[in-house]
């Protein structure tokens, strides 16, 4: 078993824009020449429009690998239909600025048909814990994250991969693909950044006006009022959400999507909180769709992160 300890490099911040490659060949000789050299190396995947959320899941990179890439592809298979894909931000040249910040050493940004060439027929069946609250509200999404997940894995075997609590149950979904399918990339779940006032930091966070944004705050205030019941003994996982969507109520959220406090490991109903759970919410403000979770857990209980 490879031990992953990194090198010495020391946590200095860098303002030298990292080598950007779109080609998956190119890339992969990197990733192979940075781990046969006996670095350390971790991916960060992202889709771009990079925000403190992805910037603390390259930071966590930088301070555990001695090579660093970070993967920007806005996926078309994860989008439904009616979804953002041709809106979805692309700051490219920010996203750049951004990580210059930081000791990155590689940022792979591939065409779309490099990706999906026209005889791409092959796709990821998202694993079980992907069917229901996001899986059932965005038929296909698990399957497009997983297909693209397994392929940034391939293009760029890495020692280890960073992704964000945020996407609580995307985190599961690559956790068991990871498992099922013997992928040696080990997967590391990061905590939640957010604003000052609790809104979760999102690319998506940008559609919002004004108005919409302090709606949204409901959001993350309803998983505190649900975080401060369970402090306070309530372990019936009704009255938790009953609690969430009480919160919601209170401003014009436009349509609730899903309250669910689920087993953290599996995300099955629970009928009482016995040690640990998750609330997970996903609800539009306006037109954007807005989604947030919060850990519930005595102090003695592992979580994600
Ligand atoms: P994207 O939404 O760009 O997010 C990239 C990574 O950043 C994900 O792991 C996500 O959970 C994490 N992230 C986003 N907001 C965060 C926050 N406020 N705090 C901590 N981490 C945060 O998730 C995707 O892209 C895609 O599905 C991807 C995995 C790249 C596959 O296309």
């Amino acid at each position: 078993m490879r031990v992953i300890a990194k090198k010495v490099k020391p946590a200095t911040l860098t303002s030298a824009r990292p080598q950007v490659i779109d080609s998956c060949r190119e890339a992969t000789q990197l990733v192979n020449q940075a781990r046969v050299a006996g670095k350390v190396v971790g991916l960060v995947p992202t889709m771009g429009a990079l925000h403190e959320g992805h910037l603390s899941l390259v930071r966590a990179a930088t301070e555990v690998c001695d090579y660093v890439v970070v993967s920007i592809f806005v996926n078309p298979t994860q989008f439904g239909p009616s979804e953002d894909l041709s809106q979805y931000p692309r700051t490219l040249s920010d996203d750049l600025e951004a990580l210059s910040n930081y000791n990155v050493d590689l940022v792979f940004h591939p065409q779309e048909n490099e990706i999906y060439p026209a005889d791409f027929t092959t796709f990821v069946t998202a694993p079980k814990v992907g069917d229901d609250l996001e899986g059932k509200s965005r038929p296909g999404h698990f399957r497009g994250v997983a297909t693209i997940v397994l392929q940034l894995f391939q293009i760029l075997p890495t020692d280890l991969a960073f992704f964000g609590c945020k996407d609580y149950q995307q985190c599961l979904v690559i956790r068991d693909m990871v498992r099922d399918l013997h992928v040696s990339t080990e997967v590391r779940s990061c905590p939640i950044i957010r604003e000052a006032d609790g809104l979760a930091m999102s690319s998506r966070n940008r559609y919002l006006s004004a108005s919409e944004r302090k709606t949204a705050l409901l959001i993350s205030k309803g998983l505190e009022r649900a975080a401060e019941c369970f402090a306070a003994g309530e372990r019936d996982p009704r009255v938790l959400e009953n609690e969430v969507r009480q919160t919601l109520a209170e401003g014009p959220i436009d349509r609730v999507d899903y309250v669910a406090v689920r087993c953290a490991k599996t995300l099955r109903p629970l009928t009482e909180v016995a040690t640990s759970a998750v609330v997970l919410v996903a609800a539009y403000v306006g037109s954007t769709r807005l989604i947030d979770n919060r850990q519930l857990r005595r102090e003695s209980e592992s979580g994600l992160t």
